[in-house]
C-alpha cells in the first residue's frame, strides 16, 4: 500500500504538529511527512518544521486580494508536494469552501472542547466560564461549518473545583495530543470510512 503524505496548515506554537512528525519519523503512523504552512511568519511550527527537515511555508494572507487567491496558493503548494491528508493543527483561519472542496474529508482538525459544544475560539475558556464537569477535544474532519464536520474521536478530562482555564487548556491539550495522532494513524491506515455526519471506523 502507498505511504499518503500528510501536510498540515499551522499558525503558532505547533505542539499537535510536533506530535504528530515525531510519531511520523518514529514509524507508529505509517505515512511520510510533506510541507507545512502558516498564515503567521512568526510561529513556531515554522521552526519545528524545520528541525524535522521539512519544507515550511509562510503563506502571507496580505499579499493576496481576498481569501480564494490566498488558498489557491495553499492549494497549488499542497498538490506539489502530493499531499493526501492536510492536517489543520492549530489554524486559526476559516477555510473557504472552495479549499474544503478540494481536499473534501481529507482534511483533519482538532479542537479544544466536545463538539457540538463550544466550537469556535477560546473553547476551553468558553467550557470552564459555562461551568461543564466534563470537557475535552475532538478530532474532526473539516466541513463548510464552523467546527461541524463528522467527529473521528473524542476524549474527555473533568473540570475539578480547583481547575483555572490555564490548568484545564493544558489538561485537554495532553488528550489533544493523544488522539490527534490516532485520528491520523487510522487515517493512513485507511480505516476510515465517512457515511454522511458519521465517520466508522473499520
Ligand atoms: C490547540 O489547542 C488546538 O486544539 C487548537 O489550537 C491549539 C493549537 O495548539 N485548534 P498547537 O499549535 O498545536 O500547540
Amino acid at each position: 500500500m502507498k505511504k499518503k503524505i500528510v501536510s498540515f496548515l499551522v499558525s503558532g506554537r505547533g505542539s499537535n504538529f510536533s506530535v504528530i512528525a515525531e510519531n511520523i519519523k518514529q514509524g507508529y503512523i505509517t505515512a511520510d511527512l510533506g510541507i507545512v504552512l502558516s498564515n503567521n511568519g512568526k510561529a513556531q511550527a515554522l521552526e519545528i518544521a524545520h528541525s524535522y527537515g521539512m519544507d515550511a511555508f509562510f503563506v502571507d494572507p496580505k499579499n493576496y486580494t481576498d481569501r480564494e487567491s490566498h488558498e489557491k496558493e495553499m492549494i497549488r503548494l499542497l498538490k506539489s508536494y502530493s499531499t493526501d491528508l492536510v492536517v489543520a493543527a492549530g489554524y486559526m483561519r476559516i477555510l473557504t469552501p472552495h479549499f474544503i472542496n478540494s481536499y473534501k474529508n481529507r482534511i483533519i482538525n482538532i479542537h479544544p472542547a466536545l463538539l457540538p459544544s463550544f466550537p469556535g475560539v477560546h473553547a476551553q475558556e468558553q467550557a470552564f466560564h459555562y461551568g461543564v464537569k466534563i470537557t475535552g477535544c475532538t478530532a474532526h474532519f473539516i466541513d463548510e461549518g464552523t467546527d461541524t464536520g463528522p467527529i473521528i474521536m473524542q476524549s474527555a478530562v473533568s473540570v475539578l473545583t480547583d481547575d483555572t482555564p490555564t490548568s484545564l487548556a493544558a489538561k485537554i491539550l495532553k488528550e489533544e495530543h493523544r488522539i490527534l495522532p490516532e485520528a491520523v494513524k487510522l487515517f493512513c491506515d485507511n480505516k476510515i470510512i465517512v457515511e454522511g455526519r458519521k465517520v466508522k471506523i473499520i
